[in-house]
C-alpha cells in the first residue's frame, strides 16, 4: 500500500495550489490545525497549513504523524534568498537544512557589543540525543525524485542550506556572512523545527522554497511564487518512487 506523503504550506497561498488539484479533499481540523486528506499525483497526500512559524510548524508535524501516518513530509513554500544570484521564483531544494537561530556566541564582555561572525552552531536535542550541528539533512531519495523533477528543465532549481527560525533577516551583511559561513541560500521559518520533529520520529524528509524576495536587491516580496514551488512539488511527487 502507498505511503500518505503530508505536504505543509504555513500560509494559505502556500497550500492553496495543492488544494485546487484535489479532487473534494476531506477537511480535519485537529486542535485548530488545518489538515486537508486526498489524492494528488496519483497518490494519498495530506496537506497541512502548519501557521507561520517554528512553533506552530513543529505542533502541526506531531499532529500531522500522530493522526495520519505518513511515509514522507515535504516542507515547502516561500523564502527569502541568501544568495546574491537567486531570482524571484527560483527554487531552492533544500538538500541541508539549519536552524538559523541555533548558536552560541563568544563570552564578550560590557561594552563589546555583538559579534555574531563568532557565533558557534549550537546542537539540538532530539529525545535526549543531540545533533552533530545545527542541521539536518533532507532524505536520499526525496533529493532523487527533486532532482528528476528538476531535469524537466520547466523550474530554475539550485541545491543547498535552507536556514529556518522565527526572524526576518533584512541585514545585508548578516545574509551575506551567513551564505558564505553556512551555504546558506534561503532563509523561511519553519523548515528546520519539522526536520527536527521528522528527524524523532524517523520519517524522511524534504524541505523545498520558492524565492518570494531577495533583500539583497530590491527587497521586493512576491508571495504568488508559492504557486512556483507548489508545482515543483507535485513534479517531485510524480517522481518520487512508491514507498
Ligand atoms: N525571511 C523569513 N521568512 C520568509 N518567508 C518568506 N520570505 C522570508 C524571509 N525573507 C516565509 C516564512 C514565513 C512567511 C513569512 O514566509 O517561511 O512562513
Amino acid at each position: 500500500r502507498e505511503k500518505t506523503v503530508l505536504l505543509q504550506g504555513a500560509m494559505e497561498e502556500e497550500c492553496a495550489c495543492f488544494l485546487k488539484h484535489m479532487k473534494e479533499p476531506e477537511e480535519t481540523v485537529i486542535d485548530g490545525w488545518h489538515f486537508w486528506s486526498g489524492e494528488l499525483c496519483g497518490r494519498p497526500v495530506v496537506v497541512a497549513r502548519t501557521f507561520i512559524g517554528m512553533v506552530n510548524a513543529a505542533v502541526s508535524t506531531v499532529l500531522g504523524i500522530r493522526h495520519f501516518s505518513p511515509g514522507a513530509i515535504i516542507n515547502q513554500g516561500i523564502a527569502g534568498a541568501h544568495g546574491l544570484d537567486l531570482e524571484i521564483g527560483d527554487i531552492v531544494l533544500g538538500t541541508r537544512v539549519m536552524n538559523g537561530a541555533s548558536f552560541q556566541s563568544e563570552k564578550l564582555d560590557r561594552g563589546q557589543g555583538s559579534r555574531w561572525e563568532g557565533w558557534k552552531p549550537l546542537p539540538l536535542e532530539i529525545r535526549g540525543e543531540m545533533t552533530r550541528d545545527n542541521t539536518f539533512l533532507s532524505d536520499p531519495g526525496l533529493i532523487a525524485a527533486a532532482r528528476k523533477a528538476a531535469a524537466s528543465g520547466s523550474f530554475r532549481v539550485v541545491e543547498g542550506c535552507i536556514s529556518s527560525a522565527d526572524m526576518w533577516n533584512r541585514e545585508y551583511d548578516r545574509i551575506a556572512f551567513s551564505h558564505a559561513a553556512y551555504g546558506t541560500m534561503a532563509e523561511e521559518m519553519e523548515g528546520a523545527a519539522v526536520c527536527q520533529v521528522a528527524a524523532g520520529y524517523k520519517i524522511p524528509v524534504l524541505s523545498v522554497r520558492a524565492i518570494s524576495n531577495n533583500e539583497r536587491k530590491d527587497g521586493a516580496y512576491a508571495p504568488e511564487t508559492a504557486d512556483i514551488c507548489a508545482r515543483f512539488v507535485m513534479a517531485v511527487l510524480a517522481e518520487y518512487g512508491r514507498i
